[in-house]
């Protein structure tokens, strides 16, 4: 660990003192610059399949619609491509594209989805749906399982940072689908264990900044893990447990040095500030409902093997020690 990194982790557990400036530039994230977003046109809770749901209380889809539209537009503005998806009438939570699959770009240039596989059969049928629409998009795409047979995957639970893609699993992503993705794209998988049942998506709790920084909440994982994430990450921006689950900031996306956030705890905003992001706040408060926020509506598409992640022939899946 640098001494640098020492230092704003000191800082960070002392809520309190002035953010530290960035002691060395960072590149910014190459990717995050293509999305992939559905409409919300029947965006509902009809069952609760995360602690923030409950179908007695019902999201305005005016309201929502508006602010769906409102941050497409800012993503747009930032320069970035968002394609958008038809919902399904009867799916929906199909508004968090983020789950829909992992898309990627392989090395030659082909654009390739690993399409989830739903842990809740509620949420089954968006992603034959979704493939359907991918492959007509010109991607190629695969599965680590599907139809209730086979592993686990909700593509919320899986980023590029550092010199691997970062897995969470346990509530929703099973462990055996990280040796799927880790030998079929060749890739080094970093596994983080979720046992925090309000941050049952990695993305609620993870936040890749640019190639150094992150947003964090070491809180969503067990103890081996929250180490092994604070390890990776060079300058961590900690966000308390409250902070995650009641303002969705790791839940946020990034277009170059621009930070797209639901809401920003002022002492999160200086730490941004101090390392030079801006900061723009999008109201998406009507799919919190839903358990999801601008991250889960969001799925970057653009993340480039051999750019953003380092190819490794046969793949290999790296998990912290049990407890
Ligand atoms: N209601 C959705 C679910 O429980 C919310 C998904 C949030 N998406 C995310 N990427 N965290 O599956």
């Amino acid at each position: 660990m640098t001494e640098s990194a020492e230092l704003v982790r000191e800082h960070d557990t002392d809520l309190g003192t002035v953010p530290q400036a960035a002691p060395t530039p960072a590149a910014e994230l190459a990717w995050g610059r293509h999305y992939v977003a559905v409409e919300p046109s029947h965006f509902r809770i009809d069952y609760a399949i995360n602690p923030f749901m409950d179908p007695e209380v019902q999201p305005d889809p005016a309201l929502a619609m508006e602010q769906w539209q409102t941050m497409v537009a800012t993503l747009r503005g930032l320069g970035a491509t968002v394609d958008v998806l038809p919902q399904r009438a009867d799916a929906p939570d199909m508004v968090y594209a983020m789950n829909l699959g992992l898309g990627l770009v392989r090395p030659g240039g082909e654009r390739h989805v690993v399409m989830s596989h739903m842990r809740y059969p509620q949420r089954r049928m968006e992603t034959g749906s979704a493939q359907e629409w991918f492959a007509a998009s010109g991607a190629t795409t695969s599965y680590v399982g599907r139809d209730g047979v086979g592993a686990h995957l909700e593509a919320g639970d899986a980023f590029a940072f550092g010199d691997a893609l970062v897995v969470g699993y346990g509530p929703r992503t099973e462990e055996l689908a990280l040796k799927h993705l880790a030998l079929e794209l060749g890739v080094r998988v970093r596994g983080l264990r979720i046992t925090h049942p309000g941050m049952y998506h990695l993305d609620l709790a993870f936040c890749p900044l640019d190639e150094r920084r992150a947003m964090v909440c070491p809180a969503a994982l067990d103890a081996p893990s929250a180490r092994a994430l604070m390890e990776l990450v060079p300058e961590a921006l900690v966000l308390t447990e409250e902070e995650a689950l009641t303002t969705f900031a790791a839940n946020s996306v990034v277009v170059g040095r621009t930070v797209v956030m639901p809401a920003c705890p002022d002492r999160v905003r200086a730490q941004l500030e101090a390392w030079g992001f801006d900061v723009v706040i999008v109201d998406v408060s009507e799919f919190h409902l839903g358990g999801g926020s601008i991250r889960c509506l969001t799925n970057p598409v653009d993340i480039t093997l051999g750019r953003d992640l380092p190819v490794l022939p046969r793949g290999e899946v790296v998990l912290p020690p049990l407890d």
